[in-house]
């Protein structure tokens, strides 16, 4: 069984880059594009973070589409899986990191383990479908708003959650 691995979709790159980043402050992992990621991917992993932009009126970035059925019927119990989103609060105030909000309800519905929620404190948006409990269910980050609390925030949460793992 292979340790941890990131599975991202990502538009522009911002994800992509913090997919990478996580990887670098977690001390390693495999970091896999969604386009490209199996099942198997899934079967094969302890540790499984999940990560993905908000594109349209709050929906996953467009390469999940065709994976997030996967998360959803495979059986992750007895695994650990942690998400991230990134998004834009203040142009999408009431769909805020949406999608972050779908990975952990697949996530969920598999069995999973769900880590690493965090502090909605030092965001400004009114709506969040990754809001659970007045929490983040994962990692939010917001490359066009607030780039430089982006790897702080990372190093944050990967420190957290690098427990659980
Ligand atoms: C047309 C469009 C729709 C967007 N919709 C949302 C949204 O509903 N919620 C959100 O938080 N961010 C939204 N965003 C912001 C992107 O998620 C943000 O720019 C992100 O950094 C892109 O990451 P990526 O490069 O990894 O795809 C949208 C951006 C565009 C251009």
């Amino acid at each position: 069984m292979k340790k941890t691995v990131i599975i991202y979709g990502s538009t522009t790159g911002n994800a992509a880059k913090a997919a990478e980043t996580i990887a670098a402050k977690l001390g390693g992992g495999d970091v896999k594009e969604v386009s490209s990621a199996k099942k198997s991917d899934l079967a094969d992993y302890d540790n499984i973070i999940l990560g993905s932009s908000t594109w349209g009126d709050g929906e996953l970035q467009d390469d999940w589409f065709g994976f997030i059925s996967e998360v959803k019927s495979a059986n992750l119990s007895g695994k650990t899986v942690a998400v991230f989103g990134v998004g834009d609060q203040f142009s999408y105030s009431d769909t805020y990191v949406n999608a972050m909000g779908e990975l952990y309800e697949a996530a969920k519905s598999a069995g999973a383990k769900i880590v690493g929620e965090t502090s909605t404190d030092g965001y400004s948006f009114s709506e969040s479908s990754a809001v659970k409990d007045g929490k983040f269910v994962g990692l939010a980050l917001d490359y066009d708003n607030q780039d430089q609390l982006s790897e702080s925030r990372i190093e944050a949460w990967t420190a957290q959650i690098i427990p659980e793992l």
